[in-house]
């Protein structure tokens, strides 16, 4: 019994140290493709993309603190970060990292949930949200392309 729950707890670090990776990496994709964007919308796509950077951050910062109060360590390498010298392309790479942030913030929600921690739940539930709406405007900006 303990040591499922020591399988449990592990691959929820695990599992969090992947997301870190993930975070990191959008950090550096935001920063990128805000100096990269061309084209008539550039000034608006920077200012959008330099706002997404700090949400980031938090949700990096956070998962770092959390990795370590669970007894793990935090990663420091990012997940590579695609990029591209296409606006639109750039856009649908934003769309894929974040819908794909939210699945694996949904599962790693349900390992939180296994291991009992209710605050690691709730602030999950949070980043599903921020970045659902991520997810949602990149959606909105690429259906209106052209
Ligand atoms: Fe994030
Ligand atoms: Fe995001």
């Amino acid at each position: 019994m303990a040591q499922e729950q020591n399988k449990d707890m592990q691959d929820l670090i695990e599992g969090l140290n992947q997301d870190l990776a993930g975070e990191y990496n959008a950090i550096i994709s935001y920063l990128q493709y805000s100096s990269k964007v061309t084209g008539p919308y550039r000034p608006q796509l920077v200012a959008f993309l330099q706002t997404e950077i700090p949400d980031e951050q938090a949700h990096a910062q956070y998962l770092a603190d959390k990795i370590v109060s669970l007894g793990g360590e935090p990663v420091v390498e990012p997940k590579p970060v695609k990029t591209s010298n296409h606006t639109r392309e750039i856009l649908e790479f934003i769309y894929e990292a974040e819908a794909e942030t939210v699945e694996n913030y949904k599962v790693r929600r349900n390992q939180a949930e296994k291991v009992g921690d209710v605050a690691l739940q709730a602030q999950l539930d949070n980043m599903i949200s921020d970045e659902t709406n991520h997810r949602d405007e990149v959606r909105k900006m690429l259906s209106g392309w052209g």
